[in-house]
């Protein structure tokens, strides 16, 4: 009989051997016909499988919103440091990503993971908070270096109300606001900010949309997922600014001595 020689990679969510490329199993053609969105796709490919309307607007509301947030944070800076250095699109663009990561942008799946745990042990605020002082851990999701109690970030307040208005549940993303209502009475600076907020708003997607089983949750949560919303939203702000540096034929980027403390 035939023989099949073993593979050497195994892959599961595209497919483009036949007349067309799919994604998921859906051909390219339904999702041009059928006016598929980056949402769709996203869900497709990452997800596999379609997910409803009010879930693809929220994946997309996250990319639009964290698309850029101006050239002086981490990413945007290296990105427009690295294209002054007269390097490539791609190499502007990797040194930009390569800030992304627990202090900035990255922490959406500890997020995740720390309040997703904390609910469902039934910790309170108090207890979350407290328990994560004792260990030394920052609570992700929590704190800004511009954003404060009254100059709250319009971000978390759109995602907010979006999901209040068409997600079936919101109760991560409430246990949310408490543990912020709870930081805030430490110090102005420890406001809700948009990893947490996607962070928990994503757990109430994925919970309660009938569309993840819990252990299908679980996986997504560990392997940690939504750290790429980010990556993928802010790629738009990068490319945006190393285009602009260009554009600007801005010269040879050089910190000035005065803004640097020289100490032995
Ligand atoms: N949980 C608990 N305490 C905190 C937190 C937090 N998340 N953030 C700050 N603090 C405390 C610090 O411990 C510090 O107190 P200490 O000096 O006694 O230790 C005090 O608040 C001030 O801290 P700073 O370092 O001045 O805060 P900074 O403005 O530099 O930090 C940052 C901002 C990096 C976002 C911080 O709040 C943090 O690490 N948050 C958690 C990670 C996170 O959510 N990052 C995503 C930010 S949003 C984005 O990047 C798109
Ligand atoms: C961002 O989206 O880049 C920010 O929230 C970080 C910042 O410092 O503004």
């Amino acid at each position: 009989g035939k023989v099949r020689a073993p593979t050497h990679i195994i892959s599961t969510i595209s497919d483009d051997r036949g007349e067309e490329p799919c994604y998921a199993g859906v051909p390219m053609s339904t999702i041009i016909e059928q006016g598929f969105g980056v949402g769709d796709v996203i869900s497709l490919l990452w997800f596999k499988r379609s997910l409803p309307r009010y879930c693809t607007q929220f994946i997309e509301m996250c990319i639009m919103l964290c698309a850029d947030h101006g050239p002086c944070v981490s990413g945007a800076h290296n990105s427009i440091v690295t294209a002054r250095a007269g390097k490539d699109l791609v190499s502007s663009l990797v040194s930009g990503l390569l800030t992304i990561g627990p202090r900035f942008g990255g922490a959406i799946d500890d997020a995740a993971r720390y309040f997703k745990d904390a609910y469902d042990r039934g910790l309170t605020p108090y207890e979350f908070v407290e328990g994560m002082k004792k260990k030394g851990i920052r609570v992700p999701g929590i704190g800004h270096r511009i954003k404060s109690r009254d100059n709250r970030d319009k971000r978390v307040q759109l995602l907010q109300k979006y999901a209040h208005t068409h997600f079936p549940s919101v109760k991560y993303m409430e246990y949310a606001v408490q543990v912020e209502t709870y930081t805030l009475s430490k110090a102005n600076n420890l406001v809700m900010n948009v990893d947490g907020a996607i962070g928990s708003l994503f757990l109430d997607l994925l919970s309660g949309s009938g569309m993840f089983s819990k252990q299908e949750i679980d996986e997504i949560v560990e392997i940690g997922y939504l750290n790429g919303l980010f990556v993928l939203a802010r790629s738009i702000g990068l490319i945006g600014h190393t285009f602009d540096q260009k554009r600007l034929k801005q010269p040879l980027y050089r910190h000035p001595w005065e803004d640097v403390l020289y100490t032995k």
